[in-house]
């Protein structure tokens, strides 16, 4: 019996991280994670992510993890009327390739996320509290 090439190709509808974002975050940081004012903040801010540094992939999983309320000033907007909800709709590998899309392309780093920080921050379920002392006093 032959084997099926159907086994061996890789998957035509295989998204790509800035894919998984459009699907699972633009709805409320917008295409691109350029954010809505008023809504939910811009995620393009490499100033923010490099000075959180080696800091930046934890804080990142706590958020998708715990989720996030509060108010936040970015850019001169202010964040106040949306609470972000956990992170729900993806696999962890999906939930991982977008962390890693939103630390290294749009935060220009080179951090990393990984399953383990994802695993702890599940174990650990940070506090809103605890994620908003982590944030850099920068835009
Ligand atoms: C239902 C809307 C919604 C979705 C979907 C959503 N977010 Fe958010 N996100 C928000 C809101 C609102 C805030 C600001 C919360 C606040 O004011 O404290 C936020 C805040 C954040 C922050 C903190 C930014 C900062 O400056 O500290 C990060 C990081 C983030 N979101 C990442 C993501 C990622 C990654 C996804 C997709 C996996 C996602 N969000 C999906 C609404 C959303």
């Amino acid at each position: 019996m032959a084997i099926s090439t159907a086994l061996i190709v890789p998957p035509v509808f295989a998204e790509t991280p800035e894919d998984l974002f459009e699907i699972h975050c633009a709805a409320c940081h917008n295409s691109g994670g350029i954010g809505n004012p008023g809504l939910a903040p811009p995620l393009n801010r490499p100033v923010f992510w490099q000075a959180l540094g080696s800091k930046a992939p934890e804080y990142l999983t706590g958020v998708v993890v715990s989720g996030l309320a509060g108010r936040l000033d970015i850019q001169g907007q202010m964040y106040i009327g949306l609470i972000m909800p956990p992170v729900a709709s993806t696999t962890d590998e999906e939930l991982i390739e977008i962390g890693n899309w939103v630390l290294q392309s749009l935060g220009e780093t080179e951090e990393v996320l990984t399953q383990d920080l994802l695993d702890a921050a599940r174990e650990s379920q940070p506090s809103h509290a605890n994620l908003r002392a982590m944030r850099p006093a920068v835009d």
